[in-house]
């Protein structure tokens, strides 16, 4: 998939049809063009990504992964990121969910970003946070099944075809699972790390470590685990009740050596909110489940001051 179309002053008539909502700048995947199946995982470890496309000016390049769906990748990605700034970060947040993009609904924000006089599009703003997600382009209604080639220069459109200007922080929502997304990123810019979000049961945290497997053989370090869905915070009295099992991600970080990074409570509030695009952080940044999401934000800033440089963090 093209997003943009260079040096063509052509407007490339959408392939998808009338009907569809696709940019006048840019070019929409037509059932024709896509293949029936999911791409393929990756089976060999990559020896020397590209990794051209340099983003100089954003400090902290993170990507927000999980060994599978519905762990809440999308939901901590969002709040981590206003967290961030809130604390007075500059944010990007890139949606990298080719399959299902949640962030335009998450951040409450469906429009088509417009275009620079240098033909980048410039990302729109939500909750003080620069946004660019495929769905912004591609209608809600269309099959997100991407042949691979078109997937990896989607991801790199995003990155580099992208008006991101100076940020301290680019937070990355991965898709589900170890697949072709990770793959072309890291291949595309040198990641300051990544983050692994988990829920406490033994299922995910089997999902972890694939993931921490994935990452290693793509050399992206591991920044820390974020446990989502850790306990039940009662809205009466506040007592905290363990439904899963307790501390399984501080468990699995402590054994994979890696930071953990806190504890997102089980709470109907941060679902709701993220359905309705204002996450509980914008919402209500004085929850106690926003204050969770803060501390995260705390002990990711503390990992990568204390880091300093990116090469001394630990690459599993
Ligand atoms: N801490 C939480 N409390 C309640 N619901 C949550 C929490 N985290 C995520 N959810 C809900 O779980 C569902 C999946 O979350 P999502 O962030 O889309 O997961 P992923 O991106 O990993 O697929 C969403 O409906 C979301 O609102
Ligand atoms: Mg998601």
């Amino acid at each position: 998939m093209r997003f943009l179309k260079k040096g063509d002053d052509k407007k490339p008539k959408s392939e998808a049809g009338e009907a569809t909502k696709a940019h006048p700048d840019l070019k929409v995947i037509s059932g024709s063009q896509i293949s029936g199946q999911r791409p393929q995982q990756p089976t060999q470890p990559q020896q020397q990504p590209q990794q051209n496309i340099t983003l100089p000016n954003i400090k902290y390049k993170i990507a927000v992964a999980s060994g599978k769906g519905g762990v809440g990748k999308s939901t901590v990605a969002t709040n981590l990121a206003i967290s961030l700034a809130n604390a007075g970060g500059a944010v990007g947040l890139m949606d990298a969910d080719a399959y299902g993009p949640s962030i335009p609904t998450m951040m409450g924000v469906q429009e088509q970003p417009k275009v620079s006089p240098a033909r980048k599009l410039i990302p729109l703003v939500r909750h003080d946070i620069k946004l660019m997600s495929i769905g912004f382009m591609v209608p809600e209604e269309q099959a997100m099944i991407w042949r691979g080639p078109m997937l990896h220069s989607s991801i790199r459109q995003l990155l580099s075809d992208v008006e991101w200007g100076e940020l301290d922080y680019l937070i990355i929502d991965l898709p589900p699972g170890t697949g072709d997304v990770a793959l072309s990123l890291t291949q595309a810019i040198p990641l300051t790390g990544a983050l692994i979000v988990t829920t406490p049961q033994d299922v995910a945290l089997a999902d972890v470590r694939r993931g921490v497997a994935m990452f290693e053989r793509l050399g992206v370090p591991i920044l820390g685990i974020i446990e989502n869905m850790s306990y039940f915070l009662c809205p009466h009295c506040n007592e905290k009740t363990e439904i899963f099992r307790k501390d399984g991600g501080k468990n699995t970080s402590e054994r994979f050596g890696v930071a953990f990074l806190g504890q997102i409570p089980l709470d109907a509030e941060v679902c709701t909110a993220g359905d309705l695009g204002v996450p509980i952080v914008a919402g209500h940044p004085e929850s106690p489940q926003s204050e969770a999401f803060g501390a995260v934000a705390q002990e990711l800033e503390t990992v990568l001051e204390e880091t300093g440089d990116e090469d001394e963090l630990r690459i599993l």
